[in-house]
């Protein structure tokens, strides 16, 4: 179904080299979005999924791949994707968040274009508008390493992802509904895995007929295990039943290999295991991702279970599943679980040179932020979040569209670097970032709730995290040496994390809370990042396919439709030529 094809196009000129990154691979996806009925849970919803399956299908490609995904919209609402972790290098028009795009309308397609330069590692998509991730619409990015850059383990024997989230069996219309009422969204339903509900390991709590995961192993062999939370709002403790997971990558970074029996993985956050078959197949395994940080004796029904089968497994998984972690008087063990993760400072990535010849501990930094998260708070009559007492709100025109036509009024560069004192206000305030400057940001979460925060465009290091406010003296307790560099890092309650970010890559950028209820109510910001050198180099031009909308919206030309889906079959050949048809283009807006 998924149309799929490599086009390797060469360089029509050797003028061209340096400016021209054709020489790269061009992989192609075709994606129809659209609702599928689905029971995940046992009750019947629509769910998003792509080209009928749910979860997505999963982008596979290499360093420095070019990636052409034509989207077609045919949900009944507006549609981005976003790509969680792909840094999109001077390219923040391909980012898929409403402050770089204009919202895909429904019944259009449009192709997004872009090179996955420089980075390695597992990351997932998902639609970024209106709660609709609660839907699906999610899926696995891998990108793996060139063949001359060494990786730091053997070659696994099988490649696997699991995608585990919160579910609720109200669809996200409904959901977002709850939260403009003002309203929680209350205990979700259930944990899905790959799409799928609970294996019956207990006959109380998980009712018959639920479709379940399993997963196909052979005894004595080693898989890479890509675990992603793609869930609503619930943190998640994941572990395999008698099988250690050894920790190697998160977010496009190698870690130091690690073991651990469970790992809590928060929302938006990603991470490889390598785990071997070591175990005699006496029975099958679960396989378990739990809520965290909540009473488990009321939210039992929050647990997803999967299967881990042997090839020559003598029989069902049966019994208890394996213990969570029993923390609950204990706050520092999960954050000194995170605090163990650590950046392989010795293996290359995207690159041989080592990850650690980036030295961050030793570079200064330029601006500093403190992004503080409250409980909601109602302002206007709405109930809303904030961040640093500011509440976003998006306009109308993106960020980065408005810029580019010079239109002034659409937001404000005052992001402030302190939280404000005083009423929390709702705005579209963001953050004037230094080109090549070097950010600290200090997430401060002063809410009762684990919160994940990311950031598009970038990774950044994770230098410290600590119960308690945040102090200039915090500072004297940052891992300046080896703390992993990521995309998502969760933020406990009443405690702060600190992340350092160098801001060599231009464009808008947003910064989000996970937490998809959190974000929804107003939880993000932008960067703006500008060189000040008058230069098209560090900015690749406004597609030619740009939308338009907002204050722009006359620039728009409609659209054709002459089939409304993008399965129909379109031949390679016709493929083959759309492809230099792209390079020209690409070759005319760079001259
Ligand atoms: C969500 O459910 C409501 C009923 O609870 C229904 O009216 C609405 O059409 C549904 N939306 C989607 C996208 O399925
Ligand atoms: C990704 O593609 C490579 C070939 O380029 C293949 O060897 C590998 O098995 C694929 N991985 C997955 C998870 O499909
Ligand atoms: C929509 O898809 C068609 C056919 O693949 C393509 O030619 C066109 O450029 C796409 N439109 C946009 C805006 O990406
Ligand atoms: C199933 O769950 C119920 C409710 O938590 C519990 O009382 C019961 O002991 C469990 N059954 C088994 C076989 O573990
Ligand atoms: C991790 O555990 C496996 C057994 O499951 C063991 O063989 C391996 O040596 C351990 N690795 C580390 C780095 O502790
Ligand atoms: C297999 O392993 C399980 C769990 O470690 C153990 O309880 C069981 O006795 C073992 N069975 C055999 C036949 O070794
Ligand atoms: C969890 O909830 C149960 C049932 O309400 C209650 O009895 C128990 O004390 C709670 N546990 C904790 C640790 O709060
Ligand atoms: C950082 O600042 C200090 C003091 O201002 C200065 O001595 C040092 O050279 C700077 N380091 C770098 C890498 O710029
Ligand atoms: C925006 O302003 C710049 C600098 O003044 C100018 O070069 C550019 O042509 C303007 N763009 C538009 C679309 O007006
Ligand atoms: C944004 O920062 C740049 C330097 O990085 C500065 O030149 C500019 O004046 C700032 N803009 C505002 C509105 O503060
Ligand atoms: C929130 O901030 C207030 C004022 O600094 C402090 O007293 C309170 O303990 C904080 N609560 C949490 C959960 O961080
Ligand atoms: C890019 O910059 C070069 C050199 O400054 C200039 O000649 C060229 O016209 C610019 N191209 C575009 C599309 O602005």
């Amino acid at each position: 179904m998924a149309q799929f094809r490599f086009v390797t196009l060469l360089c029509i000129s050797s003028l061209l080299i340096g400016l021209c990154f054709s020489a790269d691979p061009y992989v192609f996806y075709d994606w129809d979005i659209s609702y599928i009925t689905a029971s995940p849970l046992g009750a019947k919803q629509q769910v998003i999924a792509i080209n009928g399956q749910f979860p997505g299908p999963i982008v596979n490609v290499t360093t420095n791949n070019n990636l052409v995904v034509n989207v077609v919209n045919n949900l009944d609402e507006p549609l981005l994707i976003t790509w969680d972790g792909i840094q999109h290098r001077r390219n923040s028009w391909q980012d898929g968040v409403l402050g770089t795009n204009c919202p895909i309308p429904v019944g259009w397609n449009w192709t997004y274009q872009f090179q996955v330069k420089d980075q390695i590692g597992s990351f997932f998509y998902f639609p970024s508008l209106n709660f609709q991730r609660a839907a699906g619409g999610y899926g696995g990015i891998i990108v793996n390493n060139r063949a001359v850059i060494a990786v730091p383990f053997g070659q696994p024997d099988g490649d696997i992802s699991l995608f585990i989230g919160d579910w609720y069996n109200s669809n996200h219309t409904d959901l977002r509904k709850a939260l403009e009422d003002g309203k929680d969204l209350g205990m979700p339903d259930g944990v899905l895995i790959n799409g799928k509900g609970p294996y019956r390991y207990n006959t109380t709590l998980v009712p018959a007929g639920i479709d379940y995961e399993t997963i196909n192993v052979q005894p004595g062999r080693t898989y890479r295990i890509r675990v992603h939370n793609v869930g609503v709002s619930t943190s998640l403790n994941f572990r395999i039943q008698n099988h250690n997971l050894l920790l190697v990558e998160t977010e496009g970074s190698y870690t130091v290999q690690q073991n651990y029996t469970n790992l809590d993985i928060h929302v938006g956050q990603s991470y490889s295991f390598l785990v071997t078959m070591d175990q005699n197949a006496s029975s099958d395994y679960y396989i378990v991702a739990s809520a965290r940080f909540v009473n488990e004796t009321l939210w039992t029904r929050v647990t997803g279970v999967a299967i881990l089968h042997y090839s020559n497994s003598k029989g069902a998984a049966a019994g208890p599943l394996p213990d969570a972690p029993n923390d609950f008087y204990d706050k520092y063990f999960s954050m000194n679980q995170a605090r163990s993760i650590r950046w392989n400072v010795s293996a290359g990535a995207a690159r041989p040179n080592p990850q650690g010849s980036f030295k961050y501990g030793q570079i200064n930094v330029t601006d500093v932020y403190v992004l503080k998260n409250k409980p909601p708070v109602v302002i206007n009559g709405k109930r809303r979040t904030t961040l640093s007492g500011i509440s976003y709100s998006a306009p109308k025109t993106p960020l980065r569209l408005a810029d580019q036509f010079n239109l002034t009024g659409i937001y404000e560069l005052d992001f402030p670097t302190r939280p404000l004192i005083g009423s929390p206000r709702i705005g579209t305030s963001i953050i004037n970032g230094t080109y090549k400057g070097f950010m600290e940001v200090i997430f401060q979460n002063n809410d009762t709730t684990i919160q994940s925060y990311h950031m598009d465009g970038y990774a950044f290091f994770v230098v410290g995290m600590d119960y308690g406010e945040w102090t200039e003296n915090s500072r004297g307790t940052y891992n300046k040496w080896d703390g992993v560099a990521r995309c998502t890092t969760q933020v406990f309650p009443g405690a702060w994390t600190a992340v350092l970010v160098s801001l060599d890559n231009v464009g808008v950028w947003n910064i989000r809370a996970e937490n998809l209820d959190t974000w929804y109510l107003g939880q993000e910001v932008y960067v703006k990042i500008v060189n000040p050198e008058k230069t098209n180099k560090t900015e690749l031009p406004m597609p030619d396919n740009a939308l338009f909308c907002g204050a722009l919206a006359h620039l728009q030309k409609p659209q054709n439709h002459s089939t409304s889906s993008a399965s129909s079959v379109v031949s390679g050949r016709a493929k083959l030529l759309f492809a230099p048809a792209l390079l020209l283009a690409t070759i005319s807006i760079l001259f």
